[in-house]
């Protein structure tokens, strides 16, 4: 089985950025950690801060991998976009907030993705993505 783990805008900073929020943590370091939890599935990873390659890596593995977890960052709640993508290719995309979302600010509570989603997953910190990738092995 084929997996891509796919970071939006600002995901890069984990373990710098807002610590409170969104933990300690770099994503790389546990993103060794999923690889070794799942040793028997292939795991890839690739983040970006824009919104058109974001896009493209959602076309280019959305017909040929068995699933995407997807943390999209404030692009969840602002890019019609994104959710077009989501909808346009064939893989199952998971929905992933590391922080409740529900719990913050009223413009987090929207996202255009979650229609288009297998499911979302919110609130866990990192463990967010991991149950992510559970819900697609199920
Ligand atoms: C986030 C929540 C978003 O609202 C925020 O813009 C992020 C991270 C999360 O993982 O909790 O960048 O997606």
């Amino acid at each position: 089985k084929k997996i891509l783990v796919l970071n939006g805008p600002n995901l890069n900073l984990l373990g710098v950025r807002e610590k409170s929020i969104y933990g300690s943590q770099d994503f790389l370091s546990y993103f060794e950690d999923l690889k070794k939890r799942f040793s028997t599935i292939q795991l890839e990873y690739f983040q970006s801060n824009s919104e058109g390659i974001l896009i493209d890596k959602i076309h280019e593995v959305g017909f040929e991998y068995d699933g995407i977890v997807m943390n999209a960052g404030a692009y969840t709640h602002t890019s019609v976009a994104i959710g077009d993508a989501i909808a346009a290719v064939q893989t199952p995309v998971i929905e992933v907030h590391i922080s409740n979302v529900y719990q913050r600010e009223e413009f987090r509570h929207h996202s255009f993705l979650a229609k288009n989603c297998r499911g979302v997953i919110c609130g866990f910190g990192l463990d967010s993505y991991r149950l992510g990738i559970e819900a697609l092995l199920v």
